[in-house]
C-alpha cells in the first residue's frame, strides 16, 4: 500500500513566524496599504507602477525571510506521507524548506508573467528583484507580477480540488478562510476525512463538524501537535 495522502491548505499565517506579514490581522498588509489598488485587475489597470512598487517591497522583505519549524515539520512529514501542499502564499518558503508537491493558488513572488500571454511566465532572478511597467520578458512581453489579483480566476482550483478530494489527512494552516475559491476546498474532503485546522485564531467552522479538530495555535507549535497525533495514530494502527 502506498503512502496515505496528506494534503495541506496553507495560508498567511504559516509565514507569519518567518517575519511575513499576514493580511487581514491587526498590522496586517491590508490595513496598510488599500487592496483593491495594489491587488486587483481595476487597480493594474489605472495604476500599474504602483502595483508593480507593491510587490517589489514584497520581494525585497522575502528574500530577507527564511522557512520557519513549520514549513519545515511539513516538508519533513514526506518521509511518511505522499503530501501535497495547496498554498495561498506567494512566498517560497514551502519550496526552500524542501516540500516537493507544491500548487500556489494566488501566484509566486518571484515571478513574472506576460501580460498577453498569461502562460508565458519567468523566474526572476535575485539580483533582479524590481519590476516595472517597462519591464520585458525574453520573448519581448510586457510582463507584470505573478499574481493572481482579486476580479481574477484562480486558474490552480481545478487541480487543487482533485488533490482535497483525494486527501487522507486535510490540514488547513494559518488562514482565515475569507478568500473564495481558496476557503471552499474544505467542502471536497471526502465523509471521514480527518481535518486538522491550526491557527492561533481560527475561523468558525463548526458547519463541518464533527470532521474538524482544531488546534488553536501558532503554526510551528501546531505543526508539532499534528506530527505528534500523527505518529500516535501510526502506533495505534501498526499494533
Ligand atoms: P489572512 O491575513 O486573512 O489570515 C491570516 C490567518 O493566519 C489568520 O487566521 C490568523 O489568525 C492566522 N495567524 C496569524 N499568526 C499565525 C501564526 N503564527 N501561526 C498560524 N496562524 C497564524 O491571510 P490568508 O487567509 O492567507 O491573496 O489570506 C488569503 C488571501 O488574502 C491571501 O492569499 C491574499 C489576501 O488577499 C492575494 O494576495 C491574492
Amino acid at each position: 500500500m502506498g503512502k496515505p495522502k496528506l494534503v495541506i491548505s496553507s495560508g498567511a499565517g504559516i509565514s507569519a513566524e518567518s517575519g511575513i506579514s499576514t493580511f487581514r490581522d491587526a498590522g496586517g498588509l491590508w490595513e496598510n496599504y488599500p487592496v483593491m489598488e495594489v491587488c486587483s485587475a481595476d487597480g493594474f489597470r489605472k495604476n500599474p507602477r504602483l502595483v508593480h512598487d507593491f510587490y517589489n517591497a514584497r520581494r525585497k522583505d522575502l528574500i530577507t525571510k527564511f522557512p520557519n519549524d513549520a514549513h519545515k515539520i511539513l516538508a519533513e512529514l514526506e518521509k511518511d506521507y505522499d503530501v501535497y501542499v495547496i498554498t495561498q502564499n506567494v512566498d517560497d518558503l514551502h519550496e526552500r524548506a524542501g516540500s516537493s508537491k507544491i500548487l500556489h493558488l494566488h501566484g509566486e513572488l518571484m515571478k513574472i508573467r506576460s501580460v498577453s500571454h498569461p502562460e508565458y511566465v519567468e523566474k526572476l532572478d535575485l539580483e533582479h528583484l524590481e519590476t516595472s511597467p517597462e519591464t520585458k520578458g525574453e520573448n519581448g512581453d510586457t510582463m507584470r507580477p505573478h499574481i493572481v489579483f482579486f476580479q481574477e480566476a484562480v486558474p490552480n482550483m481545478e487541480t487543487a480540488v482533485e488533490w482535497v478530494h483525494e486527501a487522507d489527512i486535510f490540514v488547513v494552516i494559518g488562514t482565515s478562510l475569507n478568500v473564495y475559491p481558496a476557503a471552499g476546498l474544505l467542502h471536497y474532503v471526502r465523509p471521514g476525512i480527518p481535518i486538522y485546522y491550526i491557527d492561533p485564531n481560527p475561523a468558525d467552522i463548526t458547519i463541518m463538524e464533527p470532521q474538524v479538530h482544531i488546534i488553536k495555535a501558532k503554526a510551528t507549535e501546531g505543526m508539532k501537535i499534528l506530527k505528534d497525533i500523527l505518529e500516535n495514530k501510526n502506533k495505534e494502527t501498526d499494533s
